[in-house]
């Protein structure tokens, strides 16, 4: 198998090396080439172009930022997907809106190529220590083929249902990572005003059962003081506005989602697009002062 991948960020960059750990070939392309020299070094050919590094590939990856990205690289600006051999497999392991991956399985069926959508679950650590979790929408017959793959860069494999039901699972994954962020940060904002100590609250609400798992990590975020990025805050705002395109797509009320939103983009304003979406805490703190 000939595998490329494209889109080499905090994600793809930690996938595409989990795949060279378990000696797989692979060709990468990315707009910026520091993170490509930096495979490169591990063992991965470098794309000298997007036609040269997805032509002969058997499975195309591509884990880029917004569904405005993919379809310029795959199909406005760069034209990826005309040169991607009939037969082949493009996996998409981008969070992208599930109308999008219904357009981008129709531009790919129209050439004879197979479209995945294969979002994943987990940040910088989980995708560093190949411990995702892949949402998967896809026919059988290519599960078989991508799953060894898979399975080096994750944990987990969930076939979630057919092409379009990855990306859909995966944006409730997000409205609900998104909304409780927020409600976990107001909750300890709230404390602190009542008098309650702030390391007391961050130690003991993360670890009640009302309370998301993942707040114990973010917990320690705000402790610190430190965001350093692990899933930037502007994906998070665009995830939201997916979901909001998504719930307009299907005339569904969605009240807080685009609340929430607001925040995140007050936040983005506030210059804290590349902190991790934790920092949502200190621009509410900001709102409070
Ligand atoms: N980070 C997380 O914790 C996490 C977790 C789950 C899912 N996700 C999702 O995974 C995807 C990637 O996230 P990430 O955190 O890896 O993002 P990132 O670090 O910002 O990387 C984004 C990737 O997209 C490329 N890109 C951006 N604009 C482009 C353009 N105009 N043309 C071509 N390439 C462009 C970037 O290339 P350059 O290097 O040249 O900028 C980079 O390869 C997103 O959809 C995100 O929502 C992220």
């Amino acid at each position: 198998m000939k595998i490329a991948f494209i889109g080499l960020g905090i994600m793809g960059s930690r996938m595409a090396t989990n795949l060279l750990k378990n000696n797989v070939k692979i060709t990468v392309y990315n707009r910026s080439q520091a993170p490509v020299q930096k495979l490169v070094e591990l063992g991965a050919t470098a794309g000298e172009s997007i036609e040269k590094t997805v032509k002969d590939a058997n499975i195309i990856f591509s884990m880029l930022s917004t569904p405005e990205v993919v379809q310029s690289v795959f199909l406005d600006d760069h034209k990826a997907i005309d040169y991607i051999q009939k037969g082949a497999i493009w996996v998409d392991c981008s969070t992208v809106n599930p109308s999008f991956t219904a357009q981008m399985a129709k531009e790919a069926a129209k050439r004879n190529v197979h479209f995945v959508d294969a979002p994943v679950a987990g940040t910088k650590p989980h995708a560093e220590n190949a411990e995702l979790v892949f949402f998967v929408g896809a026919k059988k017959a290519q599960l078989e083929i991508i799953e060894p793959y898979l399975a080096m860069m994750g944990k987990k494999t969930m076939q979630v249902g057919e092409v379009g039901k990855g990306s859909s699972f995966k944006m409730l994954v997000n409205l609900l990572l998104a909304q409780s962020m927020v409600i976990f940060s107001e909750s300890i904002l709230l404390g602190e005003k009542m008098g309650l100590d702030k390391q007391f609250l961050l130690d003991m609400l993360p670890n009640l059962v009302v309370a998301a798992p993942f707040t114990k990590f973010k917990a320690k975020m705000i402790e610190s003081d430190d965001y350093e990025v692990q899933f930037p805050l502007e994906w998070m705002y665009k995830d939201l506005q997916l979901a909001t395109t998504t719930a307009y797509e299907h005339q569904h009320p969605l009240f807080l989602a685009s609340l929430t939103k607001d925040l995140y983009a007050k936040a983005i304003q506030e210059g804290l697009s590349r902190s991790d979406f934790a920092a949502i805490h200190q621009s509410l703190e900001g709102m409070q002062s």
